[in-house]
């Protein structure tokens, strides 16, 4: 199950986003946005997803925003959440292989949607398991000791 969220700014592309997935038989969780209100803020829905990945209830998150930035400053406050904001597919491919990364964002002032979709491809095509470097894992751990080192 993949958890998705935009505010306003992406809001159609999220839209689009659902209809893709849903299209390859991949059941998404929609975290909000759940109509185009322009006042609606990032942080919401961006806090939303990050719960839904945390608590594992998703295996992966797709956040949206006006450039992707606000939505994964917000989805990394969360402890076990890594989001990386891209704005091409060869960067999520990498979020995944030598970050861990769990949740994909990026600006739907910043990128198309064919763009979107093979970003999105590239993301949910790249498994964990692929993050075989044993540096890349020992990176990811030191990135679990600074969260657990906060006071969250
Ligand atoms: C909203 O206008 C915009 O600021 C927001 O979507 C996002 O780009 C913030 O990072």
């Amino acid at each position: 199950m993949i958890a998705i969220g935009s505010d306003h700014a992406g809001f159609e592309m999220k839209e689009e986003i659902i209809k893709y997935l849903n299209k390859k038989g991949i059941e998404v969780c929609d975290c909000g946005s759940y109509e185009y209100k322009s006042d609606d803020d990032y942080p919401d829905f961006a806090h939303a997803v990050a719960k839904k990945v945390a608590s594992r209830e998703c295996d992966s998150g797709i956040l949206i925003c006006g450039t992707g930035i606000g939505v994964s400053i917000v989805a990394n406050k969360v402890r076990g959440v890594r989001a990386g904001a891209c704005s091409e597919p060869i960067s999520a491919k990498l979020a995944r292989e030598h970050n861990g990364a769990n949740v994909i964002a990026f600006g739907s002032r910043i990128v198309g949607m064919e763009m979107a979709k093979a970003i999105v491809d590239s993301f949910l095509g790249t498994s964990f398991e692929k993050m075989h470097r044993l540096r890349d894992e020992e990176r990811v751990r030191k990135i679990e000791k600074i969260e657990n080192e906060r006071n969250t």
